[in-house]
C-alpha cells in the first residue's frame, strides 16, 4: 500500500493478510514487525476476521522512508491509508505497546475508520523525563552498535524469564532485522508521544484491554486503569506472559480477543 498524506514523506507499507471476514489491522510494537503476530495469524481469529498484520514504515518489509522522527500520528495516518486501501470499511484495530500508542492516535485522527479496539501490553501515559533520557541512550546504542545491542537490552523486558527458546530466537531476529535509522526515528517519536489518559473516557468503541501477567513495561495494574477509564471496556490478563503476550501465548491471547470479536 502506498501512502502519501499531505505534508508527509510518502511510504510503501507492507501488509500480511490471512483469514476471512471483516478487516482487522494488527499493529506491532517497538522495534518489531508483523512477525509478532505470526502465530495469531495462524490461529482461531483467522476464522472470524481478515487479519492484516502491518509493517509500520521502516519496519519489516516496509522500507524506511527517510523520516528523522516516526511520530505516532504519522504511523496512524499510514494505518488509516491501509484500511482505506483494503476496502474502506471501518476495521477492528489491535495494537501492542507502540502499536497501542498508534491505535490511540488513529482513534483521535481517523475515528470513523475504527470499529473496535484491542489494546494490548500498552500504556496511555506519556514518557517521564527519565524515560525520555533512556530513549536518547537507546538511540545512541542503536546508532553506534546496531540492532544486536538493542536486542540485548530489550529481550529481558519483552519475554518472561524461562520463555520458549524459539520465541526468544524469533524476537531477537526481528529486532536485529530493523534498520538503526528506523529504530532511532521510533525512539524520537516514542519520546514525543502524547499523554492519552484524559481521552480514554471519550472512547466510544467496543474495547478489550489485555495485559501480560509479568509485563514489566506495561504492568497489569496500569492496564487495568486503562480499562477502568474506557466506558464498558473489558480486561483480560494472560498468565505467564511478559510484554509480548500475543507471541508468548498466541492461543490464550486469541481466546481473549475472540470474546470481543464475536
Ligand atoms: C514497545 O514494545 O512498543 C515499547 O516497549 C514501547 C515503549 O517503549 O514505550
Amino acid at each position: 500500500v502506498a501512502t502519501a498524506a499531505a505534508g508527509q514523506r510518502p511510504a510503501r507499507i507492507a501488509v500480511h493478510l490471512r483469514g476471512r471476514g471483516p478487516l482487522a489491522v494488527m499493529i506491532h510494537g517497538f522495534p518489531l514487525d508483523h512477525r509478532l503476530w505470526l502465530d495469531v495469524l495462524h490461529g482461531e481469529l483467522a476464522e472470524r476476521r481478515t487479519l492484516c498484520a502491518i509493517d509500520l514504515r521502516g519496519h519489516g518489509h516496509s522500507p524506511w522512508a527517510g523520516d528523522a522522527v516516526h511520530t505516532m500520528e504519522r504511523f496512524a495516518d499510514d494505518v488509516a491509508a491501509v484500511i482505506r486501501a483494503l476496502g474502506d470499511e471501518p476495521a477492528d484495530v489491535c495494537g501492542l505497546s507502540m502499536g497501542g500508542y498508534v491505535a490511540f492516535a488513529l482513534h483521535e485522527r481517523h475515528r470513523e475508520r475504527v470499529r473496535s479496539l484491542v489494546l494490548t501490553n500498552t500504556k496511555a501515559s506519556a514518557d517521564s523525563a527519565a524515560q525520555r533520557s533512556g530513549r536518547v541512550q537507546m538511540a545512541e546504542t542503536a546508532a553506534e552498535r546496531g540492532g544486536r545491542a538493542v536486542a540485548d537490552a530489550m529481550l529481558p523486558k519483552l519475554l518472561a524469564a524461562g520463555s520458549d527458546p524459539l520465541h526468544r530466537a524469533t524476537t531477537r531476529a526481528m529486532i536485529e532485522a530493523q534498520s538503526p535509522a528506523a529504530i532511532v526515528a521510533d525512539l524520537r517519536g516514542l519520546a514525543q508521544r502524547k499523554d492519552r489518559r484524559g481521552e480514554l473516557a471519550t472512547c466510544a468503541r467496543p474495547t478489550m484491554v489485555i495485559a501480560g501477567e509479568r509485563d514489566p513495561i506495561s504492568p497489569p495494574g496500569e492496564m487495568q486503569a486503562i480499562a477502568d477509564a474506557i466506558p464498558n471496556a473489558r480486561f483480560e490478563v494472560i498468565a505467564g506472559t511478559a510484554h509480548l503476550s500475543p507471541l508468548e501465548n498466541a492461543a490464550a491471547w486469541s481466546s481473549a480477543v475472540a470474546k470481543l470479536w464475536t
